[in-house]
């Protein structure tokens, strides 16, 4: 993992709406990797709500409210999704801040300044729904081109500010072939680099007849997007060169989902270069959770509530399910019965029946004390999980983190059905079962460790059931030293399952 301070994000939510299963998705990701790296050294998880924009002010207005009274009743709904999944933000940052609308202004000021913001008319046709201009070419049918939209789109015929994206063309494409690694997966950075081959105009980024946004110097909002990828800089006290700021900026993760990627990995980067601002080390567009081949949005109504969700089958059996079902970057539908085989399965036999084994096996034949293990053949062949597991989370390969990681529960179990240690209590084999204990207990003890940054309310579960003082945690090189569980600590086995069977 790299030395330097972690800093991870996610986009800030349209608040015209609850939250759904999609949205979690992504938190949950970047929730993941912000406590893995929280536990090896300095880091910084940003989230928040997009509030600005017409989208927003239609939301409002349908329910007769002010924008802002509606974005202040409904941001209550986006910061309890996190509370519900274990979705722990160092910032949760709203775009109505007065921290964020200063600075946002201090950006504009400082673009104006370098002449790369000038002022012209603006004539094209505005989506209200993608907050998006679009070329007449693009238009389908006269409607918005975005597949998920195909709304109606307006004329738009304003005296506007222009941020001169296009003139970053050439810096961009040279950039995206000098670092290949930069937008990921792979499919996105090829689509960029074709749209960046197909040429760029500049970009629009006020609105005049518009008051629902940051009000700029002379008149008009700030279009929303520029407003929104501020805030990645904003919570970080950019303006005032904060320290937080001149800790955590560059972002090392940006986590997109892939219909956005255009957003954060074009106009993002080249208006931190006409901030003279580095740029994040990678924009990560992960693919989308899909409801009958369909992406799962709030335009198309084809939502799963994830409050209702995490209700019925806990909000760790959801945070595994989305992050084990397929690899980062790749669509996946969304089905209970797949949440019930995860559940029932990797988590409640594979997992809970091991921890309940273990531990009743403990109090039967040892009184709950943790005997003394002689040299442990598990131990020695799963020194590098630590190391395997979290190159793959450096790398956003959630599922093949979680991958190694059963591959240890496997194991686990299997050493249970391999040694039977009922057998070796009958024929009062005293030091093979002692070894045989002591491998399960030491095992749990690294499988806390390892599942904490992926499921964390079941990694203390399992932790309090063992006894142990402290938290578990993903500083993995330094915990999962094989022979660390102290001999005689005693366990506290709970009668109620880990995850009680559907
Ligand atoms: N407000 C903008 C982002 C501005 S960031 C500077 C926006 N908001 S959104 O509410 O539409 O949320 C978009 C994000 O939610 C996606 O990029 C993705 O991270 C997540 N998802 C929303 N629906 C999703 C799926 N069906 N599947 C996976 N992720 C989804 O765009």
């Amino acid at each position: 993992m790299s030395e330097r301070a972690f800093y991870v994000t996610t986009p800030i939510y349209y608040i015209s709406g609850n939250p759904h299963i999609g949205h979690v998705y992504t938190s949950v990701a970047a929730d993941t990797l912000a406590r893995y790296h929280h536990a090896n050294g300095p880091a910084f998880f940003l989230t928040g709500t997009d509030e600005h924009g017409q989208k927003v002010a239609a939301a409002a207005a349908e329910a007769g409210m002010t924008p802002q009274a509606w974005t202040d009743a409904l941001v209550v709904k986006w910061k309890a999704i996190c509370a519900r999944y274990d979705v722990r933000y160092d910032d949760f940052i709203r775009t109505t801040e007065p921290r964020h609308a200063r600075q946002c202004v201090e950006v504009f000021e400082r673009l104006k300044a370098s002449g790369n913001v000038y002022l012209g008319k603006y004539s094209g046709w505005y989506c209200t729904n993608d907050e998006t201009f679009w070329l007449e070419s693009k238009l389908i049918d006269g409607r918005c081109p975005n597949p998920e939209c195909g709304r109606e789109v307006q004329w738009l015929s304003e005296d506007n500010w222009f941020f001169a994206l296009s003139k970053y063309r050439d810096r961009l494409l040279a950039y995206y072939r000098e670092h290949p690694q930069w937008v990921r997966p792979e499919r996105a950075y090829n689509e960029m680099v074709a749209t960046l081959e197909g040429g760029l105009e500049d970009l629009c980024i006020s609105r005049v007849n518009l008051d629902w946004g940051v009000p700029l110097p002379g008149g008009g909002v700030m279009y929303v997007w520029l407003d929104a990828l501020l805030n990645y800089i904003t919570a970080l006290d950019y303006a005032s060169d904060g320290e937080r700021f001149r800790t955590f900026w560059p972002a090392n993760v940006q986590l997109v989902g892939k219909e956005i990627a255009r957003f954060h990995t074009i106009i993002w980067p080249a208006v931190l270069w006409a901030l003279d601002l580095a740029l994040p080390e990678r924009v990560f567009a992960h693919g989308w959770i899909t409801l009958e081949g369909q992406k799962m949005s709030k335009s198309l109504g084809n939502v799963i509530d994830p409050f209702e969700i995490a209700d019925r089958f806990g909000s760790d059996s959801i945070r595994y399910f989305l992050l084990r079902e397929a690899p980062f970057g790749s669509d996946f539908s969304f089905s209970e019965e797949k949440v019930r085989l995860r559940r029932n399965g990797d988590l409640g036999n594979d997992l809970g029946n091991l921890v309940k084994r273990s531990l009743a096996m403990l109090v039967r034949y040892r009184a709950g004390r943790v005997p003394t293990g002689a040299h442990s053949a598990l131990g020695a062949r799963f020194t590098d999980l630590g190391k395997r597991a979290g190159t793959a989370i450096a790398a956003l390969e959630f599922r093949e983190a979680l991958e190694a990681i059963w591959e240890f529960v496997t194991a686990l179990n299997r050493t249970i059905d391999e040694k039977r240690p009922w057998e070796l209590d009958k024929r009062g084999d005293t030091a093979a079962l002692d070894t045989a204990l002591y491998e399960l207990c030491e095992g749990l003890r690294w499988l806390a460790h390892l599942i904490a940054p992926f499921m964390p309310t079941t990694a203390r579960g399992i932790w309090t059931q063992l006894g142990l003082e402290g938290e578990p945690h993903g500083a993995w090189s330094t915990e999962l030293v094989w022979g660390r569980l102290e001999p005689g600590s005693v366990v506290a086995p709970s009668d109620e399952p880990l995850f009680p069977r559907l």
